[in-house]
């Protein structure tokens, strides 16, 4: 019986946090023998807001090192980089003819950026879903492991594959989202109304995977709580639930559990665990994504045959898509 696909990438866009490892990465470790895989850096995605140069070249590849060294196989799954794949620009144009203006607009993640930039907002990042559409339906992906962040734009990238293949014929499976249960949205540090985000202003609202142990102490430490007191998992505690849930992905533990054994505990000794779990989980990643940079032929020789697999599934699939259009 053929493996089921998954598809998932995270742009290189800034330093990766605490939530693209616990609500991504760390999922994709667990799903990556069930399923046939495509994890993918999306560079495409960063330049929707401007990139120095020489950074996004180091991001993209320090965001392959984390890939690998956070346990995806690079001989089971395929990794690469999304600009080494042609067929995803070409396809994202195509879908951009069967998107209204009107879905675009009504993307929250949009409306925020809008409000935020004005006038000068790019015009890729209007699209940008589009974008993730094309990245998604090009590998007949089956399911989509993201963020509670991403499900409307995964909505949407369903509604156009359902549109063009009743406008044609069947040429695209429907993708499902696959949101985890415990880390579905890591909140800001500082602000625990607002996701976890590299592209925060306030560096104490996120933990980069890359933080030394003394940073992750001292932004834990920071983490806006409450003066009720108490370990407790409650919308009224959104700053103590937001580090339950962490500890939650990291250990495993139910957030139950977790009350249940920080009963009579004070904040600073809840949170001096929750640093140390942190720290405990990322410690070997760092040290394994430091000796993966120095080996840049290795890594070139993961991308390079990981390009060569996907642009194989990624141009069937364009071809497809054009013959039925009419080209
Ligand atoms: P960012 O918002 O940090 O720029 P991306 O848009 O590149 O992240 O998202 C990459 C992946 O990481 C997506 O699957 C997204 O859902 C997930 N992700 C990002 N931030 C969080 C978060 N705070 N909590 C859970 N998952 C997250
Ligand atoms: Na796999």
């Amino acid at each position: 019986e053929e493996k089921k696909v998954i598809f998932s990438g995270i742009k290189p866009s800034g330093d990766l946090t605490l939530g693209n490892y616990l609500g991504a990465i760390k999922n994709w470790v667990k799903l990556q023998d069930e399923y046939e895989s495509y994890f993918c850096v999306v560079d495409l995605h960063a330049i929707t807001v401007r990139q120095e140069p020489a950074l996004l070249r180091k991001r993209t590849l320090e965001i392959l090192a984390i890939y690998i060294a956070s346990g995806i196989d690079p001989e089971k799954n395929t990794l690469f980089i999304q600009s080494h794949v042609p067929a995803h620009c070409e396809a994202a144009w195509l879908l951009n003819c069967f998107t209204y203006m009107g879905e675009l607009s009504r993307m929250t993640q949009y409306k925020d950026k809008a409000k935020k930039l004005g006038e000068s907002i790019s015009a890729g990042l209007f699209n940008y879903p589009v974008l993730m559409a094309a990245d998604i339906l090009l590998y007949n992906t089956d399911l989509v492991p993201v963020g509670k962040d991403q499900k409307q734009h995964l909505e949407l990238a369903r509604d156009i594959a359902i549109r063009f293949n009743n406008l044609y014929s069947p040429t695209f499976k429907v993708p499902e989202a696959y949101i985890p249960e415990r880390a579905a949205k890591i909140m800001d540090l500082q602000d625990p109304s607002k996701k976890m985000s590299k592209s925060e202003d306030n560096p104490n609202g996120y933990i980069l995977i890359m933080d030394s142990p003394d940073v992750i102490r001292k932004k834990i430490s920071k983490a806006v709580t409450d003066t009720i007191g108490i370990v407790r998992y409650s919308d009224e505690q959104p700053g103590i639930k937001n580090l339950i849930n962490i500890l939650s992905a990291i250990t495993n533990l139910t957030p139950e559990e977790i009350e249940r054994k920080y009963q009579g505990c004070g904040y600073a000794q809840f949170k001096a665990d929750v640093a140390q779990a942190i720290i405990d989980e990322l410690t070997p990643i760092q040290n394994k994504v430091k000796e993966l940079l120095e080996d840049k032929l290795y890594l070139e020789s993961i991308y390079k045959k990981g390009a060569e697999k996907a642009n194989y599934i990624a141009n069937r699939t364009l071809r497809k898509m054009q013959r039925k259009i009419g080209f």
